[in-house]
């Protein structure tokens, strides 16, 4: 009876401790590599944040990296992560045309190559994209404008600029263009006026994003182009380069007294944007859950260790210059006054005291 009462309380527990502890350490050498652009922008700190939690909650072990935007770094924390031996690596790429040479070392080498969210161009050695719909992006900021500003009904003509991406991120040339796809026909009509005549994406792109860019850019606009008009819409491709525009506007003297914000579109719901939505600075931006997109970044990690074809939802839309990337694309929203509460707080994205930070 006593050694049964051992057995059962003490010799069993142990084993099934061991048991588990062995089955937990032969995944922890399962290594996934995670190279993502930079720490300035939040919604990167959250991507990365999020993945290396799904990963670990599946038991991998997630080699984190941030490339501070050099496209050199981030290519030998790719290379450092080949030789350690992750089976995948997920890259959310700095500069979306400077990879193939180091990922057909990936190839090679027989790891699996995830791009997330940014499109890796021109290299048949990136197996599968986890994205949100890029096109949508832009075309959901489009009729957001079309929308608010009543350009069905024929209401105008108002002043627009526009504020695009990166010129090495693949990304803002869709954004731009499904945004382009909607407002193009008014610009054609004369129902959209564009005073600085700069409608391509080359002069409209912001280089890597960064706010003082933008800002710098709309500030050479408004001195040249509107010191006897007002502007009244601005089509930023995203929240840092929304944030560079309403600097510049909010030095140009809007926001004070008769003088309105225009429109204005953003991405990302950041914090610091939130707040100016909230305000009534910035009129909208398109929230991305960052949450689901890791979420599913995972689900294929987890399909390609174990051997399986990981979910995918569309197969024809994203080719990258050598291939059409097996995709998953995920819906983006936009969030604006009306709806912030329901969309970022009860959906549990935010806590309501970010207003407060
Ligand atoms: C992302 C956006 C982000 C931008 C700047 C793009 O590739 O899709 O969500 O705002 O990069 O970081």
């Amino acid at each position: 009876m006593k050694l049964k009462k051992f057995i059962a309380f003490f010799l069993l527990p142990m084993f099934l401790l061991f048991v588990s502890g062995c089955d937990f350490n032969d995944k922890k050498e399962i290594k996934i590599g995670v190279a993502m652009p930079t720490k300035t922008r939040q919604r990167w700190n959250q991507d990365g944040a999020n993945i290396e939690k799904g990963l670990r909650n599946q038991g991998y072990v997630a080699d984190l990296q941030y490339a501070d935007n050099k496209p050199e770094l981030q290519i030998s924390q790719i290379a450092a992560m080949i030789n350690e031996g992750c089976k995948v690596i997920i890259v959310g790429a700095v500069d979306v045309n400077s990879l193939a040479g180091i990922l057909e070392e990936a190839k090679s080498a027989g790891i699996a190559v995830i791009s997330y969210d940014r499109l890796i161009m021109n290299t048949d050695a990136v197996d599968y994209y986890a994205t949100f719909d890029n096109l949508a992006v832009g075309i959901v900021q489009g009729e957001y404008i079309e929308d608010k500003l009543g350009l069905k009904d024929g209401k105008g003509p108002y002043n627009l600029e526009i504020t695009a991406g990166s010129e090495d991120d693949s990304n803002a040339f869709y954004f731009f263009e499904g945004a382009m796809e909607i407002l193009r026909p008014y610009i054609k009509s004369g129902k959209l006026v564009v005073n600085s005549g700069q409608t391509t994406f080359k002069e409209c792109a912001i280089s890597h994003w960064k706010e003082n860019i933008s800002r710098e850019r709309m500030t050479g606009i408004l001195q040249k182009y509107y010191a006897n008009k007002n502007l009244d819409v601005a089509l930023c491709a995203n929240d840092s380069t929304a944030f560079g525009v309403i600097n510049a506007l909010r030095a140009a003297g809007y926001n004070k007294g008769d003088k309105k914000m225009p429109l204005i579109t953003g991405q990302d719901a950041d914090k610091k944007n939130l707040k100016m939505i909230v305000s009534g600075e910035q009129t909208m931006s398109i929230f991305k859950d960052t949450r689901i997109l890791a979420d599913q970044t995972v689900k294929m990690v987890k399909a390609i260790v174990e051997g399986k074809d990981p979910e995918t939802n569309d197969m024809g839309n994203y080719y990258n210059g050598v291939k059409i990337l097996p995709s998953f694309l995920i819906r983006p929203l936009f969030v604006d006054k009306d709806n912030y509460r329901e969309v970022l707080f009860d959906s549990g994205y935010y806590n309501e005291s970010v207003l407060e930070e």
